[in-house]
């Protein structure tokens, strides 16, 4: 969502957050803020609408000299997006500054009241409350008549607080600290030889401290320099972060670079994980429950956007090879749902970022509910990964893009192991298991294969690029790709696409077709091919126009299609690590040849912390 930095230290403030601000840039870019406290003279504060790339120049050249400060970069969520909407948000006098990822529920009746008793506010935004109530317990003394402190004043206010947050706070009267607190929305400190940065994320972290403490839910840093006071007194850990990841190097943006990693994706997630001789695979993770996994006969797997398509393929692959019941939804939905949950029952949460609102709630309420939860996580230490019982880390590195890519198929690479460790511990026999593992240490080099038609798929992508709406089918294990391709479609290019299973085009969808609305038909040869054949054919009838995703070898498919694009032949349940790649790769290049922010695009963010 929203991305936070704050700094106490010897050095300017200014072009630490400002470099920290920029790396969080993914999470949230409609506007910035900072506030610099600088020695002496009036706080730095500055907003503007706008991304902060660009915006650097300027900054630096200002001069500020103040060592300690905040900054944010925001993804509106309460409050269109105004200058007066950014954050830091402040008290009536401009003496209290609060920066604030997340969502206040209760803010109306709060503003309300405080608007009573006489407060001004400045903002539309949830989040400018907590600046006001700060402002009155810092004025208001303690039972015992006491002048509260800053962190005591965070502490009051909070407790009249519903919702989540990740937060800084700096006020003029204690110029010397920052005050930190969070509740369900990620907020790390970096410590550095009497220095620190904090942020809602590693990345802006990494460059300049590798040292890390996790602030934990309902917990108040008070960072002064050269002193972290926290709650519960804890010895830094050794961040596991490779600043260097995040670099775009040679590449026009991260999309591409992330696309172009897809195979070492794989890679990684795979390495040292495979057990071919023996056809299973080893998941360090998992061996703390592998007793309580053998007794499980019901997966329930949840995800937001990429993550639940990675979730729909993940349901096939349990089925067919693990042979165990399992049961897939979005967080936002599931957890309305009443699921009939028993002692055999397990989650499954799969999160690149593992701090998705949505998804964190599911898991809060099935851990209530006594449920085993395992996490497939890419972002190591994240909340899903720290609150999961076990889980498997998908080692995708880094994603910055807003759109999910390598992180996709680094989930279904996941997902194949687990269900290989599932289906090992149950009927699945060694032949199968050596199968599966065999053909997912092929998958990097086919998928490289891929990678080298990306000319292709450009000249593809300039030819179609007029079109405004776009199909896209696939049965079985590729009906969820189906999906994820028509998504990324729609997230970074801005056209109309819709991912269907090909058999449901028949039942209304198919109205729509005519020579203008293309459909994309991942149509590999395998246990699915005569149907998706069929469906091709009800859409040329209609005089729509077909691309295919077909297995290489396929000449016939050229008969009755527009184009085609081939990829590897591989196991049917493997599948979809390869299909999805061109669809990647379509999506991107219809974004650049429409001009648009493909890393950032409109109305997005990377991570969802809100609900
Ligand atoms: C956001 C991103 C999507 C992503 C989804 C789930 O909406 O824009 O690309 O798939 O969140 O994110 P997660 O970090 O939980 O995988």
């Amino acid at each position: 969502m929203c991305g936070i930095v704050g700094y106490v230290g010897k050095k300017p403030a200014l072009p630490i957050l400002l470099s920290g601000l920029k790396r969080l840039e993914y999470r949230g870019y409609d506007s910035y803020g900072f506030c610099v406290f600088n020695a002496g003279q009036e706080p730095f504060f500055h907003k503007r609408v706008g991304k902060i790339s660009g915006a650097d120049k300027e900054l630096l050249e200002m001069d500020i000299q103040g060592t300690i400060g905040e900054a944010h970069t925001r993804w509106a969520t309460t409050g269109s997006v105004t200058e007066a909407n950014a954050h830091p948000h402040f008290d009536c006098n401009k003496e209290i500054f609060v920066v604030h990822n997340g969502i206040i529920e209760n803010y109306s009746e709060l503003k309300d009241q405080l608007i009573n008793e006489g407060h001004k506010f400045s903002s539309e935004t949830d989040t400018e409350v907590l600046a006001h109530l700060i402002e009155k317990f810092l004025k208001e003394k303690t039972e015992v008549g006491e002048k509260r402190k800053l962190e005591e004043a965070v502490a009051v206010a909070l407790k009249l607080v519903k919702g989540t947050y990740g937060l800084l706070v700096m006020a003029k009267s204690e110029p010397e600290k920052l005050v930190a607190a969070r509740l369900s929305s990620p907020l790390l400190i970096g410590v550095n030889d009497g220095e620190y940065i904090v942020a809602s994320d590693p990345i802006a972290i990494a460059p300049f401290a590798s040292n890390i403490v996790y602030l934990e839910d309902y917990e108040i840093a008070v960072i002064t320099l050269g002193n972290l006071s926290l709650a519960k007194e804890r010895a830094p850990e050794k961040m596991e972060y490779e600043s260097e990841e995040a670099e775009k190097g040679d590449y026009e943006n991260f999309m591409l670079k992330e696309i172009m990693e897809e195979p070492t994706a794989v890679e990684n997630a795979i390495k040292g994980r495979l057990i071919i001789e023996t056809g299973s695979v080893k998941l360090g993770g998992l061996d703390s429950v592998a007793e309580k996994l053998r007794e499980i006969d019901n997966f329930i797997l949840i995800g937001c956007g990429t993550a639940h398509y990675a979730a729909r393929a993940g349901e096939y692959m349990l089925e067919e090879y693990a042979g165990i019941k399992t049961d897939v939804d979005v967080g936002s939905e599931f957890r309305y749902r009443k699921p009939i949950l028993n002692d055999k029952t397990a989650a499954i949460f799969i999160s690149q970022s593992g701090e998705t609102a949505d998804t964190l709630a599911c898991l809060h309420e099935l851990k209530q509910k006594g449920v085993l939860s395992l996490g497939v996580t890419n972002s190591i230490g994240s909340t899903q990964s720290r609150e999961t019982d076990a889980g498997v880390y998908t080692r995708s590195g880094p994603e910055i893009a807003v759109a999910s890519t390598k992180a996709f198929v680094g989930q279904l690479a996941t997902l194949a192991m687990i269900t290989v460790y599932l289906g090992r511990q149950r009927t699945m026999s060694l032949v199968t298991g050596s199968r599966i593992v065999s053909e997912l240490a092929r998958i990097p080099d086919l998928a490289r294969q891929i990678l080298l038609q990306r000319e292709k798929i450009k000249a593809l992508a300039e030819k179609y690029k007029g079109y405004k709406n776009f199909w896209y089918i696939g049965r079985k294990y590729n009906a969820p790709v189906a999906m994820e391709g028509a998504l990324k479609l729609k997230e970074i290019s801005y056209l109309h696409a819709e991912g269907i299973p090909g058999g449901e085009l028949k039942h209304g969808s198919l109205a729509l077709v005519d020579k203008d609305f293309p459909t994309i038909a991942i149509c590999l040869s395998d246990s699915v091919y005569e149907k998706m054949v069929s469906n091709i054919q009800e859409v040329k009838a209609r005089g729509g126009i077909v691309i295919a995703i077909a297995t290489e070898g396929n000449e016939n498919i050229k008969k009755i299609v527009d184009d085609v694009i081939y990829i590897p032949k591989t196991l049917e349940m493997l599948s979809p690590l390869l299909s999805v790649i061109p669809l990647h790769l379509f999506s991107y290049y219809m974004a650049v040849a429409l001009g648009r922010d493909v890393d950032r695009p409109r109305n997005l963010a990377k991570s969802v912390t809100v609900e």
